[in-house]
C-alpha cells in the first residue's frame, strides 16, 4: 500500500491569499431550536444538485455550531442582503456574541421544522442534514432542501479580499 501523506503541497499563507480573490455570497446558517439556537456566517454555501434539491456547506468542526448540527440534523441557510452586514458580523462571532445572543439584532420566524429563518433574507433554504463528509478540520454538510423562501428586488451581500462588498448594479454579459 502506498503511504498516504497529508502534507500540504502549497504554503498555507499563499493558499489563504489566493482564496481572498474568491468572491462569495454571504449567508448565516442557523442551527438548533429554542434556547439552544446558534449559527455561523458562511461563504462556503454552494448548490449541489437541482434533481434532488440540495446544497453543501463547509463547517469548521471547532465551531460551536458543529455539535448542534450533529444533534438536530438540520440547518437553515439564510442568504444575506447588502444591508445585513451586521448580522454577518454577529454570526461570525466578531462582536463576542455566542449562541442565541447572535439572534438579537434581527427578526426571525420559526419554520414548521423548528428552525429559525431570517425575515428579509434574500433567500432561505431550510435543510435536513443528509450526509456529513469529515475532511481534516472541516465537515462538509450536505443538506436536502425541504423549504424555500425568496425576496425579489434586493441585492446580495458579498465578501471579497477580506471585506464586505456590494454589487455595483451594472449588469454584465448574460449567460
Ligand atoms: C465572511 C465570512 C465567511 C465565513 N465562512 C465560513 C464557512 O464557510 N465555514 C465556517 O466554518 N466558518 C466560516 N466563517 C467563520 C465562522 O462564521 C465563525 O468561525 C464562527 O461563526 C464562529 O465560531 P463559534 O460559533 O465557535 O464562535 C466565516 C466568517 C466570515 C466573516
Amino acid at each position: 500500500m502506498p503511504e498516504v501523506t497529508t502534507r500540504p503541497v502549497v504554503d498555507q499563507s499563499v493558499f489563504k491569499l489566493s482564496m481572498r480573490y474568491l468572491a462569495g455570497a454571504v449567508s448565516v446558517v442557523t442551527v438548533g431550536e429554542g434556547e439552544e439556537r446558534t449559527g455561523f456566517t458562511a461563504t462556503s454555501v454552494s448548490s449541489l444538485s437541482a434533481d434532488q434539491p440540495s446544497v453543501i456547506v463547509s463547517l469548521n468542526r471547532k465551531s460551536s455550531s458543529w455539535p448542534v448540527v450533529e444533534r438536530y440534523r438540520r440547518f437553515c441557510v439564510n442568504v444575506l442582503t447588502a444591508d445585513q452586514q451586521h448580522i454577518a458580523q454577529s454570526f461570525a462571532g466578531f462582536d463576542g456574541r455566542r449562541g442565541i445572543e447572535r439572534y438579537q439584532d434581527a427578526q426571525w420566524h420559526s419554520l414548521s421544522t423548528g428552525t429559525s429563518a431570517l425575515k428579509d433574507a434574500l433567500t432561505v433554504l431550510d435543510c435536513e442534514l443528509e450526509t456529513v463528509l469529515n475532511h481534516h478540520s472541516h465537515a462538509i454538510l450536505i443538506g436536502r432542501v425541504c423549504a424555500i423562501e425568496t425576496r425579489e428586488d434586493v441585492l446580495p451581500l458579498l465578501y471579497w479580499r477580506g471585506g464586505y462588498r456590494r454589487l455595483s448594479g451594472e449588469a454584465g454579459i448574460r449567460a
